[in-house]
């Protein structure tokens, strides 16, 4: 068996497209989405994500602002930037780029940015609104992942998810929205014995681990979904997956590539809750003027 590709590129393409249409209606109305993207220091792989960010945001025809900030910027320096941000009109979207340098509290920071801006959805209040089945802002790279799944028509409802990975910005959240779709979800961590026969039972496995090829074909269950968020680079420069792909996709029966999978949609779903984030501030300054 050889599992069908899931594009991520192909539906974040199509995703794009249809912001751009919601963009073009709104201007019509006088309003342009922004966003504001905030990188402190120079860490490379944050600066190809933060281009790549503002370069979609341009061609889907939303602003976007890149501030760059010292390395060595201070927290209260930051939290100005970011209060400067939530008390501008043109910025719908905010957006800090992490990891921060170590010097800095980031829950401390995320905390500061508007919910209402929190594009990430990663503020305490966006992640509790989730928890309690009342999203405001989904995080990215689970949005996308959901979105995936859905224009496969995979059926979640009742389905067995198992999600590899704990973290504050894909794990928990991936969690969280397969649970409301209906999942039975089991959240597995550094920590969790046997991993293999947790991933085995799963209809649907997402893993996001940060650790290359983790996960390999003897540890998926015959026709299973797999989605891979992981994206590392190979000594020979060549980006990897967290799921061994080549074992992988001899058993599952669709999967996401690496490049070209959820990394794309991550982007896309930025744009979607930034635009988003407009379409509802215009809704509550008509109801107030
Ligand atoms: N660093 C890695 N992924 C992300 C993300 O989705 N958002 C932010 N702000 N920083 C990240």
């Amino acid at each position: 068996m050889s599992a069908k590709l899931i594009d991520g590129k192909a539906l974040s393409d199509s995703v794009k497209a249809e912001v751009a249409e919601r963009v073009l209606a709104l201007k019509k109305r006088g309003i342009v989405p922004g966003l504001a993207v905030v990188l402190v220091g120079s860490d490379p792989a944050s600066q190809v994500y933060v281009r790549n960010k503002a370069a979609a945001c341009e061609k889907a025809g939303l602003h976007s602002r890149v501030i760059r900030l010292a390395a060595d910027i201070t927290e209260p320096e930051l939290l100005n930037t970011v209060h400067e941000l939530n008390n501008d009109d043109a910025v719908h979207g905010i957006l800090v780029q992490l990891p921060l340098p170590a010097h800095m509290n980031a829950n401390k920071v995320i905390e500061a940015i508007a919910a209402s801006k929190d594009v990430d959805g990663f503020h305490i209040s966006n992640a509790g609104l989730l928890m309690t089945g009342q999203p405001l802002f989904r995080p990215c790279t689970p949005y996308g992942v959901m979105k995936m799944l859905e224009s496969e028509n995979i059926v979640l409802r009742g389905a067995e998810a198992v999600v590899v990975g704990a973290s504050n910005i894909v794990g928990k959240p991936m969690a969280m929205l397969l649970l409301a779709a209906g999942a039975t979800v089991t959240l597995c961590n550094s920590k969790t014995r046997d991993l293999g026969a947790q991933t085995r039972r799963a209809d649907v496995l997402v893993v996001a681990t940060g650790k290359p090829k983790m996960i390999d074909g003897d540890m998926i269950k015959p026709g299973a979904v797999v989605i891979d968020v992981g994206i590392n680079r190979g000594a020979d420069g060549k980006l990897v997956g967290d799921v061994d792909f080549q074992s992988a996709q001899a058993v599952a029966g669709a999967i996401t590539p690496v490049p070209g999978g959820v990394g794309p949609m991550t982007i896309a779903m930025l744009l979607v809750n930034t635009l988003e984030a407009a379409e509802r501030s215009a809704a509550s300054s008509v109801t107030e003027h």
